[in-house]
């Protein structure tokens, strides 16, 4: 077998999106970019994967992981100079394959891919290069063929006549090279086009001029896995593609979503069965949401765990994990480290972080609790606060089993509440309050009766 190696172009500022961030960085689904042809590539059996970042994207060598060689190309002068920095990789590899992407391609994947690669080596040929069919070709390479149709060159959109403009296949980026030929034939190329840019597609004339036979293998089955992303237009067009086939995804495995349209579920979030999903729901990172669990309208769920049977409306949930029958909402957000026990009650207007809840406890209006831990069957009355940060540092706060906080307390941590012990409504609390007491933290109230009669009597007087 030939020896492989994967190259991803992902160096290219985008100037088309209009961005301070480079395009590769930009999101699609929640994913970077670059994350897409840098995942099919890890599945193709390949030998090592060269990964060509700008000035900016260096940063994302650290995430993106082992198994690669990031190569920086700095300024970005084309997709041709782009190639030419894996050069002294290959000086000693001459019979190696060179498999080439581009970032900005994110549904390549990995069968088109093997087809391309046997098709390439069957076709004897020192180069090949994947194309497809266009509805609409704009902004794509045009693929020029003769009479014999055998690959002429290929001609970026700027430098087309009007005639060629009409030329629906177009070339997606991808290729393969014997890399004896790209060692030959890219120092040959030169800058001179429209954009002033090395353009690695003109490496094809190039090798024509000796002679060399070059494989072009049309895809026209699905022109939209070629897709490349240059603008936010485009963004958006990858975006709805991704979310229609990931909504599909659970429509089929049993989730019922109420309107596709208004819902986004990103692409590692994991759905039960029975699961109903009403509109304006956002479920994003790696959330797992268990079966039968109402989510919506209006849940923005992240990175968070959803126990079966759970309720969530109009509420914000991250870095939580919700144990089954519990309700949210509405209008609460839990925050991170949140661990909230079955059938408990959150909201309306709560905030939780830091904090654990315990079994049928009930949060239920215009609370804050921060590093507590709750226990069981606690009623936490409306407008409780935790007072857990005194300006420099967190204190925790323990609220035992059974324990009843009267509304508009204020609990100033660090703090214990012992089992069943009963805390005054509109109490602030800074000294542990044994099991099973009663504690008041207020002034005793004052009643003057008669009071107001004898004010207006003195102001009569007064006038
Ligand atoms: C390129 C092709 C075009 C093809 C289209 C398919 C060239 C000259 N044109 O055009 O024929 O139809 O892709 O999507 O190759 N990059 C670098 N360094 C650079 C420039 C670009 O690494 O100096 C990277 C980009 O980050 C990107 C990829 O190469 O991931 C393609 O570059 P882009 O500018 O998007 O090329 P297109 O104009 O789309
Ligand atoms: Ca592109």
């Amino acid at each position: 077998m030939t020896k492989l190696i994967g190259v991803i172009m992902a160096a290219g500022w985008g100037k088309r999106m209009k961005s301070k961030t480079p395009k590769v960085l930009h999101t699609l689904m929640g994913k970077p970019l670059i994350e897409f042809p840098l995942g099919t590539l890890k599945q193709l059996n390949i030998d090592s994967i060269f990964v060509i970042l700008g000035s900016l994207t260096e940063p994302l060598k650290e995430r993106l992981g082992e198994r690669c060689t990031y190569i920086i190309q700095d300024p970005p002068l084309g997709t041709g100079d782009a190639l030419k920095k894996i050069l002294p990789y290959l000086k000693n590899n001459q019979e190696t394959d060179v498999l080439v992407v581009p970032g900005d391609a994110p549904f390549i994947n990995t069968r088109l891919l093997e087809e391309f690669g046997y098709s390439h080596q069957n076709s004897g040929c020192q180069a090949s290069i994947l194309t497809t069919i266009m509805e609409n070709p704009y902004g794509y390479g045009r693929i020029i063929r003769d009479e014999n149709s055998s690959l002429v060159r290929i001609i970026e959109e700027s430098d087309l006549t009007s005639s060629q403009r009409n030329i629906q296949e177009v070339n997606a980026s991808v290729y393969i090279f014997q890399a004896s030929a790209l060692l030959k034939y890219l120092p040959q190329l030169e800058n001179q086009n429209q954009q002033g840019e090395y353009y690695l597609t003109d490496i094809f004339e190039k090798m024509k001029l000796d002679n060399l036979g070059i494989f072009v293998f049309c895809q026209e089955k699905n022109p939209e896995m070629l897709m490349g992303i240059n603008s936010r237009k485009d963004l958006v067009k990858a975006n709805r593609l991704l979310k229609e086939k990931i909504i599909e995804g659970f429509l089929e495995s049993g989730v019922t979503i109420i309107d596709p349209e208004s819902t986004y579920i990103e692409e590692n979030v994991s759905i039960e069965q029975d699961v109903i999903i009403y509109p304006f729901s956002f479920l994003m990172g790696n959330t797992v949401i268990k079966s039968d669990a109402i989510i919506g309208p209006g849940a923005l769920i992240k990175n968070s765990v959803i126990g079966n049977g759970c309720k969530i409306y109009y509420s914000e949930i991250e870095e939580a994990t919700l144990e089954q029958g519990v309700k949210v909402g509405p209008f609460s957000h839990l925050r991170s480290g949140t661990y909230v026990k079955r059938g408990a009650k959150i909201g309306n207007y709560a905030e939780l972080k830091n904090s654990v809840i315990g079994e049928n406890t009930k949060v239920s209006h215009v609370s804050y609790l921060g590093d507590s831990t709750v226990g069981e069957g606690v009623n936490i009355g409306a407008g409780t606060i935790v007072c857990n940060y005194d300006g420099e540092k967190k204190h925790p706060t323990v609220i035992e089993d059974e324990v009843f906080v009267g509304s508009n307390s204020t609990l100033i941590a660090p703090l214990r509440i012992g089992k069943g012990a009963y805390i005054a409504g509109g109490s602030v609390i800074n000294i542990d309050v044994p099991p099973e007491a009663l504690a008041l933290g207020r002034e005793r109230q004052v009643i003057k009766e008669g009071w107001v009669k004898k004010r207006k009597e003195r102001r009569k007087n007064r006038g």
